[in-house]
């Protein structure tokens, strides 16, 4: 039989990598989400029956335990940018990486990878950020030898950076950012994935690794390079703090009233997170540790952002042949 790995939240953007990597390693793979109906799209990874969505929400005790039951490993990627409603941050980031863990260790599964986040610290401002930290540390209290990622924002076809600013570019000649200058070290989402198969196949050492990309750069500086991809011009306009704290309250006040149902660009948690740089820190373990190269920006981009330029993939052919009348 080959061996089995869960991987609670594999249909998400990073989750669904993993589970890739690990059925081309020959690995089943049991995708846990809420939602394994919404799933179905990861079993052509792998051959019939190898690649299966199961039921599962990691706020529940019992379908943990049934999903992690007979696996050699697990993976938890489930994580949330919710405050209210009951997939909250402490359910989700805290509580159910508690859960996983324990009962990981209870069910004797071998090996346990967490995917946490760079910032995650218990004196944060940010509730994201403190319930990140906590999160770490009852995975370290009830499975030691785990291996924990922190990933700086992450980019690839469906993430939810590039493509939501990229997006914004087609409303108006103004790009809104806050914190235009704090920096990010955003990190290629195979490049995660292949960390995480690592601690899955026992090639990782157990601790905490921070993952970052080779580009650095502030977040206006990352909005330019994606305009230039684009080929969009367009004024990267930094929203000061003391406006984006008040659009971001305002916006979770319209949320709560809502019941969840309008949600606005930013939330005040978010705001918070922004306000400090999200880059790998001095001496931490990392993609180097490894033995992976990070993959740049530039190799990328360009592969998914096209579509958002104003003649989509037609505008290689369409700048040559403004190059020939000249
Ligand atoms: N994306 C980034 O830039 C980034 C950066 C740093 C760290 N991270 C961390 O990396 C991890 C993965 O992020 P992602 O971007 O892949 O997230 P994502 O795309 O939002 O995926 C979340 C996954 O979790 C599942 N899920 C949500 N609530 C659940 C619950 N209660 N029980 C079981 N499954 C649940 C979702 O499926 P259902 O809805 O069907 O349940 C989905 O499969 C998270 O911990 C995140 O904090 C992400």
């Amino acid at each position: 039989m080959s061996k089995l790995v869960t991987i609670y939240g594999g249909s998400g953007f990073v989750g669904r990598n993993i589970a890739r990597r690990m059925a081309k390693e020959g690995w089943r793979v049991r995708v846990a989400v809420r939602r394994p109906n919404e799933a179905m799209f990861v079993r052509p990874y792998g051959v019939v029956g190898q690649v299966e969505p199961v039921f599962c929400n990691i706020r529940d005790d019992e379908s943990v335990r049934l999903v992690a039951r007979g696996a050699d490993a697990v993976v938890n990627c489930v994580g949330t940018f919710d405050k209210g409603g009951k997939n909250n941050f402490e359910a989700v980031q805290d509580k159910g990486a508690a859960r996983v863990a324990r009962i990981a260790a209870e069910e004797g599964v071998g090996r346990l990878v967490h995917l946490s986040a760079i910032g995650a610290d218990p004196d944060s401002d940010s509730i994201y950020a403190r319930t990140k930290a906590a999160g770490e540390a009852a995975i370290l209290e009830h499975f030691p030898q785990a291996v924990i990622l922190r990933p700086s924002v992450i980019f690839g076809p469906d993430d939810q950076f590039f493509n939501r600013f990229a997006n914004m570019t087609r409303f108006g000649p103004i790009l809104p950012v806050i914190g235009g200058s704090t920096s990010f070290q955003p990190v290629y989402v195979d490049d995660v994935a292949k960390a995480a198969t690592y601690g899955v196949l026992g090639k990782a050492e157990p601790g905490v690794y921070e993952l970052g990309g080779p580009d650095t750069g502030s977040f206006r500086e990352l909005m330019e390079q994606m305009l230039g991809i684009i080929r969009r011009r367009r004024i990267v306009m930094n929203v000061p703090f003391w406006l984006a704290r008040i659009m971001g309250v305002t916006f979770d006040a319209i949320q709560a009233v809502t019941l969840g149902l309008v949600k606005g660009p930013v939330t005040a948690d978010q705001v918070k997170s922004l306000e400090t740089d999200n880059v790998v820190s001095e001496g931490a373990r990392s993609f180097r540790d490894l033995g992976i190269t990070p993959t740049s920006l530039e190799a990328v981009l360009p592969e998914y952002l096209w579509r958002f330029r104003p003649s989509g993939q037609y505008a290689a052919m369409k700048e040559s042949a403004g190059r020939l009348k000249s």
